[in-house]
């Protein structure tokens, strides 16, 4: 080990958390056993910091550059891994992404999330099921946070031309765990190029995208949070996701169905929906 690697890592001696010390003392041994390792180059060095500038540079209230750069670097995945793996009996967990917004509208038991009157031109699509718990009861007051792209491939946030609040929005759970959200088919779109995460991912000959899917994050009391996707059957870009965020348990196939009397009221009788029918399971926070 090199005199200075010892002195870091001894220099953070004093912290009292001992989880805290642990993360940071053994951030240092690895960072600086990685630039052994490659034998880091002046030049590199300043590259990287250069890079990391920018990549900070991107960021704001609607953009996340280092949560795309964690996620195509296979990042996000691997700590999901590690924390969310547990167990069959829950749904899967995947990348919440870069394009969350909070605070969006709370709406009502089969309110469509189509603000923009330019997405309403397309096939409506319902997405109905139950949240459980393990032991297969349902639960109550769940708040399912909903976004997706629009038909072009963008989120609001990230398209000017978009109300901040289209595609997007919070439903919480009736008493026997339901929910209903009307919206339309999400598409296959591809990651922002704009940044420096654009120029890794050209310069390493990647491509951008990523398959059709519906972000969700589901809270309830006594829980543990869940983010996660549902992705299309079918889609070209299952198999070569960029941010590597598909699991096969996520993956739905839309049904074509007509409106009959149990959604009388979000449609009309004899409209054509693509339905798509999911039940979210969530673990106990012990
Ligand atoms: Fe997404």
């Amino acid at each position: 080990m090199h005199e200075v690697t010892k002195s870091a890592i001894d220099s953070f001696n004093k912290i009292e958390n001992p989880r805290h010390k642990f993360v940071i003392q053994k951030l240092v041994e690895t960072i600086h056993r990685y630039i052994d390792d490659v034998q880091l180059t002046q030049n590199e060095w300043e590259f990287a910091i250069d890079f990391l500038t920018r990549t900070g540079q991107m960021c704001h209230g609607q953009r996340q550059e280092y949560i795309l750069l964690s996620d195509v670097l296979g990042v996000s995945m691997l700590v999901d891994e590690i924390n969310h793996s547990t167990n069959i009996e829950q749904t899967p967990s995947t990348v919440f992404g870069p394009f969350f917004i909070p605070n969006m509208p709370l709406r009502q038991y089969g309110e469509s999330i189509v603000v923009d009157a330019r997405d309403q031109q397309a096939e409506p699509l319902l997405i109905t099921g139950q949240i459980f718990n393990q032991q297969h009861q349902a639960i109550e007051g769940a708040r399912i946070e909903v976004w997706q792209t629009a038909e072009n491939g963008m989120y609001s946030g990230q398209d000017p031309d978009q109300s901040v609040a289209n595609l997007r929005g919070a439903f919480i759970s009736q008493a026997d765990g339901s929910y209903a959200i009307r919206s339309i088919l999400p598409v296959s779109y591809q990651i922002p190029s704009d940044g420096t995460v654009g120029e890794l991912l050209n310069y390493s000959h990647r491509h951008f995208w990523r398959p059709a899917h519906i972000h969700f994050m589901i809270t309830a009391e006594g829980y543990k949070p869940l983010v996660t996707h549902l992705f299309l059957k079918g889609d070209e870009y299952l198999s070569g996701d960029a941010v590597f965020g598909v699991k096969e348990r996520l993956i739905v196939e839309p049904e074509t169905k007509i409106a009959d009397t149990e959604f009388a009221h979000i449609f009309q009788a004899g409209q054509s929906y693509q339905s798509i029918q999911y039940q979210f399971v969530l673990t106990k926070d012990e």
